[in-house]
C-alpha cells in the first residue's frame, strides 16, 4: 500500500492532473482535500480532452473511488452540471464519494465574492469569483452550511433562513444591493440535496480504512502552494490550505499515514491573478511560452503570466510541503529556445537572499538572480522514450533542477499524451 499526495509547487496550473491522472493508473482511491470549483485540471486521455474542476480527477477511471474530502467547498450547482457533462462523455459518477463535512457554497458567497473583489478595486485579489472565500469565511465564523445540512431538508431550511437573512442585511444595508430571495434559493438547494445524497458519505472512515487495507490512495491537490492561505504571497492567495499539510485537516488523515509528497512544477513559472511574481517575463519570452504552453485559465480563461523558472520558490516548495519528488511538466513549451534561464536566488538592496520574504513589498524590490543554460529542440525531445535518450541540454536543465531543489525528478513530461511522458521512479 502507499498513500501520495500530488501538490502544486508553484501557483497552481502546474499541470496536477496530468501527474494525478498518470498515478491514478496505480490507485484505488483518488481524493481531493481543498478548494473548490476555482480548479480546473485538464486531464486528456486517449486524445480525448477532459476538463474538471470539482470532480477528482479518478472520476474519469470507473475502477477508482472518487472522494471530495471535508476541506472542499462544494457548489452543489457547479458540482452537478461537472457530474451531467462526464455522464454526457460516456463516463459514470458511481464511484463519487463526498464527505458530509464539506461546506457548502451558496449563492450569496458568489455574490459576495465579486462585491469585495469590485470594493477592492485596483488592489483585487483576481479572485475566480465561485465564492471560495466567503464560504471558507463562513466555515471559520462559524456560521457554514455542510453537506451533512444540505441533505437534511429541515435542517437546512432552518440554517439556510438564518444564513440567508444575515447576507441580505449586508448586502442591502452595507452595499445597497438586491436582497436574494430567500424562498427561492432554499427550493432549489433542497433539491440539489436530493440528488447528491446517494453519493454522500464519512468519508474520514472511507479513507482511513482504503489505508489500513493496503489500498493505494492519491491525494489531489487543487490551486499550489505558493496559492495557500499561511504559505503563499498574503493576501493574494486563495483561501485553503493547498500545501501536503492540507491533507490532514482536509481529510482527517493524520500526517503518519502519508508516504510521498509528489510537487508539481513546469519548466517554467505562470500565476493569474495579482501577486508578485519575481521572474516574470512580460515581454516576447513571455509571449511565447503563453502561446506555446496555451497558458489561459482552464476555469476563467484569463491569459496566465508567464516567466522563467524560480528556484527560490521550489526550494521553498519543498521545505512547507515536505516533498519528496517533484514531477516536471511542460518541458516541451521552453523548447526552442536558444538559452533558458533559471532563478537561483534574489537580490534584496544588494545582498543575495535565497528565502521567499514574507512581507510582499520585499517581493517586489527583489531581482532575480539567473543561470542561463542553453536550449534543446522540440523533435528530439518528443523522441525520447527513456530519460537518458532526453536531449542532453534537457537532462542538464532537469539535474539543475535536483541540484537546487535536492529532490529528485520523478517524472517529465513533454506533451499532454500519456506516452509523452517519462516515468523515472515508481512510487506507488
Ligand atoms: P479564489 O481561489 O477564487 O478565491 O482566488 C484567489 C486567488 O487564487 C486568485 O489569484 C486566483 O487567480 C487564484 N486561483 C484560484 N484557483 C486557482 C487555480 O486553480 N489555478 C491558479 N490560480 C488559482
Amino acid at each position: 500500500m502507499a498513500t501520495i499526495v500530488v501538490v502544486g509547487a508553484q501557483w497552481g496550473d502546474e499541470g496536477k492532473g496530468r501527474v494525478t491522472d498518470f498515478f491514478a493508473e496505480k490507485a484505488d482511491m483518488v481524493v481531493r482535500y481543498q478548494g473548490g470549483n476555482n480548479a480546473g485540471h485538464t486531464v486528456e486521455v486517449d486524445q480525448k480532452r477532459y476538463k474538471l474542476h470539482l470532480l477528482p480527477s479518478g472520476i474519469i477511471h470507473k475502477d477508482k473511488i472518487s472522494v471530495i474530502g471535508n476541506g472542499v467547498v462544494v457548489d452543489p450547482e457547479a458540482l452537478l452540471e461537472e457530474i451531467e457533462y462526464i455522464q454526457k462523455e460516456g463516463l459514470t459518477v458511481d464511484s463519487l464519494r463526498i464527505s458530509e463535512r464539506a461546506h457548502v457554497i451558496m449563492p450569496y458567497h458568489k455574490v459576495l465574492d465579486a462585491i469585495s473583489e469590485e470594493n477592492l478595486e485596483e488592489n483585487e485579489i483576481g479572485t475566480t469569483k465561485k465564492g471560495i472565500g466567503p464560504c471558507y469565511m463562513d466555515k471559520a465564523e462559524r456560521s457554514g452550511i455542510r453537506i451533512a445540512d444540505l441533505i437534511d431538508e429541515k435542517a437546512f431550511r432552518e440554517k439556510a433562513k438564518k444564513a440567508i437573512r444575515a447576507k441580505n442585511e449586508i448586502l442591502v444595508k452595507l452595499y445597497g444591493k438586491e436582497p436574494l430571495d430567500e424562498e427561492e434559493i432554499i427550493q432549489k438547494y433542497t433539491k440539489y440535496g436530493e440528488i447528491l445524497k446517494p453519493y454522500v458519505v464519512a468519508s474520514t472512515s472511507l479513507i482511513y480504512h482504503a489505508v489500513k487495507d493496503g489500498q493505494n490512495v492519491l491525494f489531489e491537490g487543487a490551486q499550489g502552494t505558493l496559492l495557500d492561505i499561511d504559505f503563499g504571497t498574503y493576501p493574494y492567495v486563495t483561501s485553503s490550505h493547498p500545501i501536503a499539510g492540507g491533507v490532514c485537516v482536509g481529510t482527517g488523515v493524520g500526517p503518519t499515514l502519508i508516504d510521498n509528497v509528489v510537487g508539481v512544477v513546469k519548466a517554467y513559472t505562470t500565476r493569474v491573478g495579482k501577486g508578485p511574481f519575481v521572474t516574470e517575463q512580460d515581454n516576447e519570452i513571455g509571449d511565447t511560452i503563453r502561446i506555446k504552453g496555451h497558458e489561459f485559465g482552464t476555469t476563467t480563461g484569463r491569459p496566465r503570466r508567464c516567466g522563467w523558472l524560480d528556484g527560490v520558490i521550489l526550494k521553498y516548495a519543498v521545505m512547507v510541503n515536505g516533498l519528496t519528488y517533484l514531477a516536471v511538466n511542460h518541458l516541451d513549451t521552453l523548447s526552442e529556445f536558444e538559452t533558458v534561464k533559471i532563478c537561483t536566488g534574489y537580490l534584496l538592496n544588494g545582498k543575495s537572499i535565497y528565502d521567499l520574504p514574507a512581507n510582499l513589498e520585499e517581493i517586489e524590490k527583489v531581482e532575480p538572480i539567473y543561470e542561463e543554460m542553453p536550449g534543446w529542440d522540440l523533435e528530439s525531445l518528443r523522441k525520447a522514450k527513456t530519460y537518458e535518450e532526453l536531449p542532453e541540454n534537457a537532462k542538464k536543465y532537469l539535474e539543475k533542477i535536483e541540484e537546487i531543489t535536492g529532490i529528485p525528478v520523478c517524472l517529465i513530461s513533454f506533451g499532454p499524451e500519456r506516452h509523452q511522458a517519462i516515468y523515472r521512479t515508481e512510487i506507488f
